[in-house]
Order: C-alpha cells, then sequence, then structure tokens
C-alpha cells in the first residue's frame, strides 16, 4: 500500500508507543514506525504483552499493528524512509561529570540526532518530543546540518503534555498540542506539516504555534507547576495535622476560587515518575546557568519539599508504632508511582521501602501491575519480598501503608484485612484514598495525610 507519509519515532517508551499507536490510528493514510535500541521492547511491543501498561492502549495498538503501525530494530532502513522523525528517547537527570544530580543527560539524544544524520538521504523534520532543556534544537541542528550534502533537516518543538495512567485519553483530548518552529519559510512549512498530522483528530484551536524556544522552555514550566502544586498542598497537609485542620477541607474551600483551581490539590505521600523531579532539577540547572540563583532556590524547593514528604510519612509510622518497627511485618500497598500504570520510575514507594528496611522491618510489598519493576527496583534489597494478593501479604502484618491510589484498593474487604492483620492494626493512608471513618469503625488506627489521627486506646 502506498502511504501519504512515513513517520518514525525513534524511541519506544512510554510516550513514543502511546503517541504512535494513537497517530497511527487517527491517520490511516500514514505509515507509522517505532523503533527502539532496546530489543527486548521491540519484541514486546510485537507481542500479546506490551511493555507499558496503559488502559486503552493494547486495543488501540492490536488494532492498528501491522496493518499502519509497526514496531522494528531496524534504525537505518527507517530513518531513511521517514518524512517526518519524532525523538522520544530518555533524557534521564546526568548522574556524572559537570551538572550530575540536576542537568539533563542529552547522551541518547544525541546519538539519535547523530544516527538521523548517518542515515537520512531526503530532507527530514525531526521533531523533539522528549522533554529537552531550553535551547536545545539549536543543538540539534547544528548537529544534523553540520554535513552539507543536499539534505535538509527541520527541528520542531513538539513537546508531549500525557500523564501516565490516562495516557491514551490525554493523546486522544489533549487540552493543547504545541508546536514550536524556527521563525523562517521552511520552519512554518514544517510546522504545517506536523499540524496537519494533528488536525486528524485535534480542533485547530487547541493547537498552539509558538516559537522554538518558548514549546521546549513550556514542557519545563508545565511539569514545574504541576509538581509545585503537589508540594504546595503537601507542605500545608503538615500543618493542618499540626493544627487539626482537614487538608481535604482546605483543598476544597481554596480550590473553588476560580483563580486557583481544584485540580492537583490532593495531598499525599508526595509525586513521583519519571518527569517531575527530573525536569524541575533541569529547570533549576538552566536558571543557575543563566545566573538565576534565586529562582533556581524558589523551583528546587519543591523537590526538597517532596522529598521530605516521603520522609515524613514513614517517620509518622514509626513514631505511632511505639518507635520501633524493627522485624515487624510492614505491607506497602502500591508500588506504581501513581494509579494505572506500572511505572515505578521515582514511586514514592522506593523511598518508603527504602527507610523501612533501614528500621529493619520485614516489607511486603503488592500492586496490582507493578511487580515486575518493583522486583527490579528492589533487588538485592533484603527483607522484602513481593505479592500479587494483598490479603496474601497481610496475613499477620503489623501495619498497611497504602502508596498507590489504586481503585481496587478502596475495594478491599477491610474486615477481613482487620482480621488477617496482627494488633493493633495500624493503617497509614499515603493518599487519603479510604474511607477513614469506617476503618477507624472496624478497629484500625487509621492515620491520613494532613488529617487528625483516627487512634484507639484499646484494642477493639
Ligand atoms: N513518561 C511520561 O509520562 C512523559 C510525559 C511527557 C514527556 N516525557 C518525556 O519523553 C521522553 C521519553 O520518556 P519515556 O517515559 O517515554 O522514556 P522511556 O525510557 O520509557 O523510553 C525511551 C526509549 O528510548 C529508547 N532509546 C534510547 N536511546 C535510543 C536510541 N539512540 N535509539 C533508539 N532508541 C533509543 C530507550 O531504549 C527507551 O525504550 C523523556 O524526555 C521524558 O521526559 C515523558
Amino acid at each position: 500500500m502506498d502511504f501519504e507519509k512515513r513517520i518514525l519515532c525513534i524511541g519506544a517508551g512510554y510516550v513514543g508507543g502511546p503517541t504512535m499507536a494513537v497517530i497511527a490510528d487517527k491517520c490511516p493514510g500514514y505509515r507509522v514506525e517505532l523503533v527502539d535500541i532496546s530489543e527486548e521492547r521491540i519484541r514486546r511491543w510485537n507481542s500479546d504483552d506490551l511493555p507499558i501498561y496503559e488502559p486503552g492502549l493494547d486495543e488501540i495498538v492490536k488494532r492498528n499493528r501491522g496493518k499502519n503501525l509497526f514496531f522494528t530494530t531496524d534504525i537505518p532502513r527507517a530513518i531513511a524512509e521517514a518524512d517526518i522523525i519524532f525523538v522520544s528517547v530518555n533524557t534521564p537527570t546526568k548522574t556524572f561529570g559537570q551538572g550530575a544530580g540536576q542537568a539533563a543527560d542529552l547522551q541518547y539524544w544525541e546519538k539519535t540526532a547523530r544516527e538521523i544524520l548517518r542515515h537520512s538521504k531526503t530532507d527530514k523534520i525531526v521533531v523533539e518530543k522528549s522533554t529537552l532543556p531550553v535551547r536545545t534544537a539549536e543543538a540539534m541542528e547544528r548537529i544534523l546540518n553540520s554535513r552539507r550534502e543536499g539534505v535538509h533537516f527541520e527541528v520542531l518543538s513538539n513537546p508531549e503534555f500525557l500523564a501516565e495512567g490516562t495516557a491514551v485519553e490525554d493523546l486522544l483530548d489533549p487540552d493543547r498540542v504545541l508546536v514550536g518552529c524556527m521563525n523562517t519559510e521552511s520552519g512554518r512549512r514544517a510546522c504545517e506539516d506536523l499540524e496537519a498530522v494533528y488536525r486528524h483528530w485535534v480542533e485547530p484551536s487547541h493547537i498552539l504555534r509558538t516559537n522554538v524556544w518558548s514549546a521546549e522552555l513550556s514542557k519545563l514550566v508545565a511539569n514545574a507547576f504541576l509538581a509545585q502544586r503537589i508540594s504546595s498542598i503537601n507542605g500545608i497537609s503538615a500543618l493542618c495535622e499540626k493544627t487539626e485542620a482537614d487538608v481535604d477541607e482546605v483543598s476544597r474551600a481554596i480550590g473553588f476560587d476560580s483563580r486557583i483551581g481544584s485540580r492537583f490539590l490532593r495531598a499525599g505521600v508526595g509525586f513521583g515518575g519519571s518527569c517531575f523531579k527530573k525536569d524541575i532539577l533541569n529547570l533549576v540547572y538552566i536558571c543557575r546557568q543563566h545566573g538565576l540563583e534565586e529562582v533556581a532556590q524558589y523551583w528546587e524547593q519543591v523537590v526538597r519539599i517532596n522529598f521530605w514528604q516521603h520522609d515524613r510519612f514513614v517517620s509518622n509510622m514509626i513514631s505511632e508504632m511505639f518507635n520501633t518497627i524493627a522485624g515487624k511485618v510492614m505491607v506497602v500497598m502500591g508500588f506504581a508511582f501513581k494509579a494505572n500504570t506500572g511505572d515505578t520510575r521515582e514511586s514514592p514507594a522506593i523511598r518508603v521501602v527504602q527507610r523501612l528496611v533501614e528500621e529493619c522491618a520485614c516489607v511486603r510489598v503488592t500492586d496490582p501491575k507493578a511487580l515486575g519493576n518493583a522486583r527490579r527496583d528492589l533487588e538485592g534489597v533484603e527483607y522484602v519480598s513481593f505479592y500479587d494478593d494483598p490479603y496474601e501479604a497481610l496475613e499477620g502484618a503489623h501495619a498497611l501503608a497504602l502508596v498507590t491510589d489504586w481503585a481496587c484498593y478502596r475495594d478491599l474487604d477491610y474486615r477481613r484485612v482487620y482480621q488477617l492483620m496482627e494488633k493493633p492494626a495500624f493503617l497509614f493512608d499515603g493518599r487519603n484514598l479510604l474511607d477513614h471513618e469506617a476503618l477507624f469503625d472496624i478497629g484500625f488506627n487509621v492515620y491520613p495525610i494532613g488529617k487528625a489521627p483516627l487512634r484507639h486506646l484499646t484494642v477493639k
């Protein structure tokens, strides 16, 4: 079959996979291909066991795979044939050398740029999908256009705003699609071509065009603002615990103000995920590079509060359980960084388990989708075991710590859970997900975030 356009995405991960699956679904006239250096990932994209879990993704992939959606490791051929190349490789925080712990590690991204250069024989539009430091497109253009052989590369920034757990929904109905281009004739033409892809299903009024630097920076700023709201309400949650205010009531009260809005105001054990921390630290690094120390410190504090909130959660467990959890069975319910994903990158659960183990507790981890990743994250950590069945994990446990807001945890039979556990039974709800009064009535000692604890003085 002759395709109208050939789209390639380099990097078949949490962003590349769902984004390309949706483009293939909405643009049947385009050939959409994904490549990755990980043979294992590509093998799984071509199997019934996809490498990532996202609600609705299985159906979309299965509907289009082999028709106009393809997964391959043949990077040179795929680059040579593509008209538009999305680059969606990982850009983690640098762990070595200059900027270690803050700057973005651009080695994967730069290797990709050089691969594109090596295998291109026709003009390409190269789209930055990865989250990158502002002005990365400049470096990308310099690398790509360093070999003048009549091949022209136009670099666009098209950052992705999907949230894991709702990726398919977000891609199908995005708040906005952001496209940044160079203010040149060829830049504007490339922008038109990319916008035409999205216009297959996104209202033109939701497609925003900016200069390329604004687009790059907007992604970092969006994540910084989202994370900042969580750290703000988490900071307030600590004050609520000291003053008998209730953080949910405070959130509701301030969220009614249309200038504030109600979303992203839920207190909890802290944010996780591969993006918030790394993108804020990257923003902090860039501010410092530009001599903006006060701005850097302001954003750095968002990350500090988050880490403090993870630690505060565990410290509270220890002090409420008579200042010792050594030898006690502590069940960590949920290991994914949020509900509806199997992703555990930067999950608060990692820190929680580490701290519990440091206190010599016996930790049992359960999660409906993330146990594979949890096993990898905690490889070599002693006194940790993994359970598919939460009831099995809770047998003989001294405490239950709810860390991920999986809806299925709301539906457990907590009378049965209470029977299974040692008494007094401690329940720490790190997501304020459960019905605390009902749990207290069953007999649990209940510790929400940002609210007064419900303690029994005698065992029921
Ligand atoms: N995960 C999210 O929710 C999210 C949301 C918006 C933006 N982002 C950004 O998107 C980018 C990708 O994130 P992700 O979560 O999909 O990462 P990921 O680690 O899941 O996927 C990246 C993939 O790129 C592959 N890769 C690395 N170098 C390669 C190369 N040279 N050639 C081919 N493949 C290569 C890796 O093997 C990996 O499979 C990051 O910059 C991230 O900040 C992520």
